[in-house]
């Protein structure tokens, strides 16, 4: 269950994505004084090396932050705004430039938050866990984030809905196992009953799986008998389709693409995702079946 290790994946296409929506959700939502919970049912580890062991493994990151980066890349203020903020806060991390480290999720978020927001962290790989809460532990944060190692789809709902009435939910499971997509709709269903108004954020892999192309089918069904409106983002760099190398074997071309799809997005998101989707796309092409889309309803 547990081979899913996000250090191989950090700052790769789908963490492109992801964390520019989630960045742009939060500014929005971050407007407003009254405190903010922000509830992150699949945490990692937090902050990850991009030329550390694992990254440099699988190189991701290089077809993902570090060709916005990179020479080629066009220069900050080229760059439409949802993408220039994700870079931003990317680069708080690294005071000397560059990308060596880069943040997950839980850093992203923390750093956004004020100091009356809460955050709360679940994590249930037992290494990730453990560097995770090391991780936390150095912002002295205090009570203002909680790191849990336990089933994020089993019992974040505890924290729904927050005192302030007000909480982002970003559900970003590794889809190592089949039932990840179920428990990912009974989840939403779940906290959309105990929190109608608050924002969920899940982010799924685009791939060749029944399930995989029915979970924002089903969100939409979702959002829509509830009556909530919804966004949905998806980015696509390659083709999908199995390569034969040279010596004539099969193999897969690696993630191709993922989505975003939220409930009770900030209305000001699409307007802000249109132009950081249609760069993203040229930037971070592989080849010809490079696309993005971007729909909302509600
Ligand atoms: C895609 S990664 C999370 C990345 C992180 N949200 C980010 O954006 O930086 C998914 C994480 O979920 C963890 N995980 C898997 N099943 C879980 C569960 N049931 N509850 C909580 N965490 C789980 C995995 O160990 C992995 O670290």
């Amino acid at each position: 269950m547990f081979s899913y290790r996000h250090a191989f994946h950090a700052g790769n296409h789908a963490d492109v994505l992801k964390h520019t929506v989630l960045i742009a959700a939060l500014d929005h939502l971050l407007e407003k004084d009254a405190a903010l919970t922000v509830v992150d049912t699949h945490a990692g580890a937090g902050l990850y090396r991009l030329d550390g062991d694992y990254a440099g493994t699988s190189g991701e990151a290089a077809d993902g932050i570090l060709r916005l980066l990179g020479p080629k890349a066009p220069k900050p203020a080229e760059l439409s705004p949802a993408l220039q903020r994700y870079l931003e806060v990317v680069g708080a991390f690294n005071p000397n430039g560059g990308a060596r480290v880069y943040p997950g999720s839980p850093f992203i978020v923390q750093h956004l938050l004020r100091e009356h927001d809460k955050l709360k962290l679940f994590e249930l790989h037992p290494t990730d866990s453990r560097t995770l809460s090391a991780n936390i532990a150095q912002l002295e944060a205090g009570r203002q984030i909680a790191v849990l190692h336990e089933d994020g789809f089993g019992s974040a709902t505890k924290f729904l809905p927050p005192p302030s009435r007000r909480a982002l939910v970003l559900m970003d499971p590794s889809y190592e196992i089949k039932s990840d997509y179920g428990r990912v709709l009974d989840f939403a269903a779940e906290a959309l009953k105990r929190f109608a108004t608050g924002t969920y954020a899940v982010w799924y892999p685009i791939i060749p799986r029944p399930e995989a192309h029915d979970l924002p089918r089903r969100l939409k069904t979702m959002a829509t008998k509830a009556g909530k409106s919804w966004l949905h983002a998806t980015l696509t760099v390659k083709s999908s389709k199995l390569l034969t190398t040279a010596t004539g074997e099969t193999k897969r071309p690696g993630l191709p693409a993922s989505g975003m799809f939220l409930i009770n997005p900030p209305y000001t998101l699409k307007a802000l995702l249109q132009p950081a989707l249609e760069q993203a796309r040229d930037l971070l092409a592989q080849d010809r079946h490079a696309a993005f889309s971007l729909d909302s309803g509600g």
